[in-house]
């Protein structure tokens, strides 16, 4: 059932308000198919660069273009009505200048139709986020685990198990706060840190592996879903369709091969005389309607 009662899709800012008032519920999408499933019941739906390695095999985020980011992100627009969609900026398009930042965000809005871009980084990209919002572009942040960074950080590592890392991470948290992000994810990173975090800064923050305490919580959907071959430790799996797909898959297969499938319910009868001509299918809608 749709937990949404606003008729408009939601916005930067009307995520930023729920600070403080009520849980921001979000997940990955990446194409219009799943977008449109779940799209009632979250605040925005993330096309997160994860999609290079959960979509296209790679091992890191790192060679995700930008182009594969519009492509997915406009899909995922067109298949929702309801929730933010949010686009991250792939690895290489912000990190140089603010102004070759403006350029691929401005890209990123006016290709998909999202309504905010992701970065990656803390006080490093402060500035950027000061000049994108400036310009029109509402930003989430994204600090702690920082998947773009892996090759610095040595692999996936989890942030701030140890008391000496956090000033550094809350430092970054308090400076995207104070350049105008609208929300910030904390990802991998240590329970009792991301709960501090969230209640100093004035903007939600958005948990994935991090704490219950955040303001909202992402996970990537084919994760929680029981898709990926292999996940994380902070991802529950609220269904296994991975088992599904391969049940169905094997009795598709066998049907097949017993010359089952397609059964007379699958096959088109000769026209009667008058009769006009069907459909082949019955036409799903794409956009959200
Ligand atoms: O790329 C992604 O899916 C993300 C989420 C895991 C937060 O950044």
């Amino acid at each position: 059932m749709s937990q949404h009662s606003e008729k408009r899709r939601l916005t930067a800012p009307d995520i930023r308000l729920r600070k403080g008032r009520e849980k921001i519920v979000s997940l990955t999408a990446y194409h219009a198919h799943t977008a449109r499933l779940i799209d009632p019941h979250v605040d925005f739906l993330l096309v997160g660069d994860s999609l290079g390695m959960v979509m296209h095999g790679h091992e890191t985020t790192i060679p995700v273009p930008l182009e594969l980011m519009i492509m997915h992100g406009a899909a995922v627009v067109r298949g929702s009505k309801h929730a933010l969609v949010v686009v991250d900026m792939p690895f290489g398009t912000y990190e140089e200048s603010p102004s070759v930042a403006f350029r691929n965000a401005a890209r990123i809005m006016k290709e998909t139709g999202c309504g905010a871009v992701k970065l990656e980084g803390g006080r490093r990209m402060a500035g950027t986020v000061t000049f994108l919002t400036e310009r029109g572009i509402p930003v989430m942040g994204h600090v702690g685990l920082t998947p773009q960074s892996v090759n610095v950080m040595g692999g996936f590592k989890t942030q701030g198990r140890r008391q000496e890392e956090w000033a550094a991470i809350e430092a970054d948290a308090a400076a995207l706060a104070d350049a105008g992000a609208f929300a910030v994810v904390l990802e991998g990173m240590a329970e009792l840190l991301a709960a501090k975090i969230t209640r100093a800064i004035p903007i939600p923050t958005i948990g994935i592996g991090a704490s219950a305490e955040c303001d909202g919580q992402i996970l990537v959907l084919e994760d929680m879903l029981g898709l990926s071959p292999s996940v994380p430790r902070f991802v529950k799996k609220f269904a296994e369709l991975g088992a599904a797909i391969e049940d169905a898959v094997k009795d598709y297969a066998s049907e097949v091969r017993a010359s089952q499938f397609p059964g007379p319910d699958h096959v088109y009868a000769m026209a009667k005389p008058d009769e006009p001509r069907a459909r082949v299918t019955k036409m799903s809608k794409t956009k959200a309607s």
